[in-house]
């Protein structure tokens, strides 16, 4: 009788600790879209350890392996990722950055005081070849961010000449002289960075007509089949901002719209990156779910202007934004990453992919060093983040078709607060394999999902998982593996079917053929 009492009771706490949840993956007979490859891309800003340091340590650093001052491990790594673009200067430092600073003999560049971000002065050692050399070698898309803020209209100008023309002309002249033949052939170019703040505090009218002043000069020289011209976009949900953009520029002169924004519990008190509290969990992932309201609100005005959908949704900064590591610099933006951060990373990239009709690229914010990075630095040491791990899990979905999986999930509650503890995406890729992401958000709850197959018939599955056993748990160059995707039994299919179980606060991405 005691152990009857006792296995009712275990059978009503492992009940009590499971969520169920439904799904249906539809696998159409005519895809028609794709999920772009440019969703997984990068930001690099002269910000803190980012680029010196983080990406970049010198030609002469006899200390640490790199090619033209580019840190080894640094690209090792990130291809492994297969980032697709890297955007570079900035965010705010862009506007501050006149880029033929940058070029010539290092030893006579000027220097730059950087205003943003702790008013360190820099030597312009890495510059406009020594960034767009290194995107060669990590076979990555330079996203280049024009100054719009505190640069005329003929220094941008000059600078597409300069990096894209092939032909006879000053600017290209001037390439040549400083070592570079061809043209590298730069698509992506920004124009400005957040007007409505550090990039000049403008209106959105002011900026749009602005916009169209300096998008007007930014030629292709004929050189780069078309270019992607990026107006600086609204600040998370200010919609006007969108809707004035839309509104005022021709279509003839944008090819992308952006949007940041961050995952931040409160600009005031952001609370630490690793030693936070469920609140502080809680509130960091409404934060990011929220991305998937924004980019709804904001694609329908952009749909209102522009139907066919020709114009870009960009999100060129996202990620978790905490308090600095305590003891350094605050100007710096140098935070750990833990599980939370996983969480942030598969629940957003969920939702790129499910919007991805208008969301066609997208930054994280940033690669190294600074806020939610993939990749941490100390002298000669790195280490991988969970986020890196999410970042490479995920990128089976890079240019892959797009399968609708629409998730009914059951909700993460902590007292009367409510979230969806479960989302996912799924794609095909060129070899006919279907992939599945899925994110439990659920710090406490295993959950149970059972996904009805509409469309297609597979044999196997497979996949892999990444999960901890503490929320709080992150790497560190003590223990730089701690947390790493391994392989995941949780997932069965049964004829039209798929079964998986899902740990507590787990991203889990699954391969069926
Ligand atoms: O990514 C850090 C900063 O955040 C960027 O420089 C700026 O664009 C944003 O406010």
């Amino acid at each position: 009788m005691k152990y009857a009492i006792l296995s009712f009771l275990l059978l009503l706490s492992s009940l009590g600790s499971y969520g169920q949840n439904t799904a249906t993956l539809t696998v159409p007979a005519k895809p028609d879209r794709t999920i772009s490859r440019h969703i997984y891309g990068h930001f690099a800003e002269h910000l803190g350890r980012c680029i010196y340091g983080g990406f970049y340590v010198g030609e002469n650093n006899t200390k640490i392996p790199n090619t033209a001052g580019v840190r080894n491990d640094v690209v090792d790594a990130l291809k492994k990722l297969k980032i697709p673009n890297l955007r570079w200067p900035g965010g705010c430092f862009a506007d501050t950055y006149h880029w033929k600073d940058g070029i010539g003999p290092k030893d006579q560049r000027p220097t730059i005081v950087n205003t943003w971000w702790g008013g360190v002065t820099e030597n312009n050692s890495f510059g406009t070849h020594d960034f767009l050399n290194m995107c060669e070698l990590l076979g990555t898309e330079p996203y280049l961010a024009g100054n719009m803020g505190s640069g005329a209209v003929q220094e941008l100008a000059d600078w597409v000449q300069y990096v894209n023309f092939g032909g006879v002309s000053p600017m290209s002249a001037l390439r040549k002289k400083n070592g570079r033949e061809q043209p590298w052939k730069v698509k992506y170019w920004g124009i400005g960075n957040e007007a409505w703040g550090c990039g000049g505090n403008m209106t959105a009218e002011y900026y749009a007509n602005e916009y169209r002043k300096y998008a007007t000069f930014v030629s292709d020289w004929n050189n780069s089949g078309g270019l992607t011209r990026i107006a600086s976009g609204a600040n998370s949900a200010d919609y006007n901002w969108t809707e004035t953009l839309m509104k005022v520029i021709p279509k003839n002169l944008i090819e992308g719209v952006a949007l940041h924004h961050y995952s931040v519990i409160n600009w005031d008190k952001k609370g630490p990156a690793v030693n936070f509290n469920e609140q502080q969990y809680f509130t960091t992932m409404k934060q990011a779910l929220f991305m998937d309201e924004l980019i709804q609100k904001h694609s329908a005005i952009m749909d209102k202007y522009d139907p066919e959908k020709k114009v870009a949704l960009v999100v060129d900064e996202w990620g978790g934004w905490y308090e600095v590591e305590p003891g350094t610099n605050p100007g710096f933006l140098y935070q750990q990453n833990t599980m939370r951060d996983a969480m942030i990373a598969g629940s957003t990239l969920n939702i790129f992919n499910n919007h991805s009709d208008r969301v066609r690229m997208a930054n994280l914010a940033q690669a190294i060093n600074v806020l939610q990075a993939v990749i941490l630095t100390d002298e000669e040491k790195m280490i991988l983040t969970p986020t890196y791990h999410v970042m490479e899990m995920y990128n089976v979905h890079q240019d892959a078709t797009y399968l609708p999986l629409t998730v009914k999930s059951t909700d993460y509650t902590l007292g009367e607060q409510k979230l969806t503890a479960v989302n996912g995406s799924a794609s095909r890729d060129k070899n006919g394999v279907t992939h599945v992401s899925l994110v439990n958000i659920d710090p406490k709850k295993k959950q149970e999902i059972s996904i009805d197959i509409d469309g297609a018939t597979y044999k196997s599955v497979s996949g892999r998982v990444l999960a901890s056993k503490s929320l709080q748990d992150h790497n560190t160059f003590a223990k730089p593996d701690l947390i790493k995707p391994t392989a995941f039994k949780g997932a069965k299919l049964k004829g039209k079917t798929l079964q998986v179980d899902l740990p507590p606060f787990s991203v889990v991405v699954l391969e069926m053929k």
